[in-house]
């Protein structure tokens, strides 16, 4: 019953969504956790029944109907609108600002090859302190920097990847002086900041809300890597004020792989140049005043961003995804999320030497729990093996980088996840240790 209601096409008015997240009848819908203790939500977490079926079912109607057919292209058509207005209900953004990609990293792509960057303008990108960033938001940085020949700065951080606000904006004022200014035609200097909107290490949630004021009054661009934030706590893309925003379908919202999102607002999508072009995104004509100059207009509005076919059968999958934890609510998905990550922590604190990354008041962090055994009196102390020990009795967790060399032990549970879970693996932890 609860599963149908979940599926979005029956009426959930009499069922209290956060009841059924506390249910047994939620895993109906993930098999992995009939046989697994599965939290490693943070790379990729596992797709409910209902969005397998519907990918199935897009997939065959599509054959049946003749993939080519009118028919089938306004199907498609319609399906790419409805995941535009449920992204809209996810991250409060307009339909016009949604472009599909295959992931994170080629949003965040789009975003560092797409700006026309200058050394001559004294063009700079701003991150916090590279070595504990997701390879994803700064290796793409790094390297137009090393093309451009242009400034990459990073923000000096605590351990739990904090910067200091004041010193972002002590940065952003020297430039301002100097003539930042983001303006396409005749314009200064472009500063952009980029941020991972929750770490992938350790879970703490940025202050994106308080850099967003601080880059429009400096009037520098705004990029935020949400890859471990959208699906897993409420997200507001009017409210922070960024520019440009990229996350997968297959973390936090349950969807398939090779499925993402690239947000671009209407206003920034003026300053990127289309990384990829070709059908779809643009058409050529020629201009007979011209002798015959041929000129390439890109389309308007998120087409523009998408050269070529997308991948439809993921479309499918991904609304069929965020409709189900939209059913779910997002707050109701952090509250039994925070639920356990709690759990794992007050478990793993009774053990001796361990450290627990990541802060420890729970509105500052995600769900993630990482760890490191810190004792030399353990039997084992590194985090890869105790990885694969744990998965060896059906507990997929996963070893992350915190950065200066220290690895972790990473638990990244999710609302299909149970609080017995959490005891029964840091119970596992605590014999692996022995
Ligand atoms: C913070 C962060 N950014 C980017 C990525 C890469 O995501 P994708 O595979 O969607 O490119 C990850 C993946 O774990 C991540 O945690």
């Amino acid at each position: 019953m609860d599963y149908e209601a979940l599926r979005g096409d029956g009426g959930t008015d009499k069922i209290d969504p956060y009841d059924i997240i506390e249910s047994d009848s939620i895993r109906r819908d993930f098999p992995v956790t009939h046989k697994k203790v599965y939290m490693n939500n943070g790379a990729i977490a596992p797709t409910p029944l209902s969005t397998i079926k519907s990918i199935t079912d897009f997939l065959v109607k599509s054959s049946e109907g003749g993939p080519g057919s009118t028919c089938i292209s306004e199907y498609i058509t319609s399906l790419m609108q409805e995941l535009r207005t449920r992204i809209t209900h996810l991250i409060n953004c307009e339909p016009e600002d949604v472009i599909f990609t295959q992931s994170t990293t080629e949003g965040l792509n789009y975003v560092s090859s797409g700006i026309n960057w200058s050394r001559k303008t004294n063009d700079s990108i701003i991150v916090r302190g590279g070595a504990h960033e997701h390879y994803a938001n700064y290796l793409p940085w790094l390297q137009v920097s090393k093309r451009k020949g242009i400034k990459l700065h990073e923000l000096k951080i605590d351990e739990n990847g904090y910067f200091e606000l004041e010193e972002l904006e002590a940065l952003l004022k020297k430039k301002t002086n100097n003539g930042n200014q983001n303006n396409k035609s005749n314009r200064g200097s472009t500063t952009l900041i980029t941020l991972s909107h929750a770490l992938y290490n350790s879970g703490s949630i940025m202050p994106v809300t308080n850099v967003g004021k601080i880059a429009r009054e400096n009037q520098a661009l705004f990029c935020i890597d949400a890859a471990q934030t959208v699906g897993s706590i409420c997200v507001d893309v009017k409210k922070i004020g960024c520019d440009f925003m990229a996350f997968p379908a297959f973390k936090w919202i349950c969807g398939p792989v090779g499925m993402g999102i690239f947000y671009c607002s209407k206003k920034a999508a003026e300053f990127l140049v289309p990384h990829f072009i070709g059908g779809e995104s643009a058409t050529l004509s020629v201009d007979e005043k011209q002798k015959q100059k041929k000129v390439i207009t890109y389309a308007d509005g998120p087409e523009r961003f998408q050269a070529g076919f997308r991948n439809y059968g993921g479309v499918a999958g991904m609304e069929s995804s965020v409709r189900y934890i939209l059913r779910l609510g997002i707050e109701n998905i952090r509250k039994k999320n925070l639920k356990i990550a709690n759990v794992l922590r007050d478990e793993l604190a009774k053990i001796p030497n361990i450290k627990i990354h990541g802060p420890d008041d729970e509105n500052l962090r995600t769900s993630i729990v990482s760890f490191s055994p810190v004792s030399s009196s353990y039997s084992i102390v590194d985090s890869g093996t105790i990885v694969n020990k744990l998965e060896q009795n059906e507990i997929i967790f996963a070893e992350r980088d915190m950065g200066g060399g220290m690895k972790a032990v990473r638990a990244a549970p999710h609302f299909f996840n149970t609080e017995e879970e959490a005891v029964r693996a840091v119970r596992y932890i605590k014999d692996i240790l022995k």
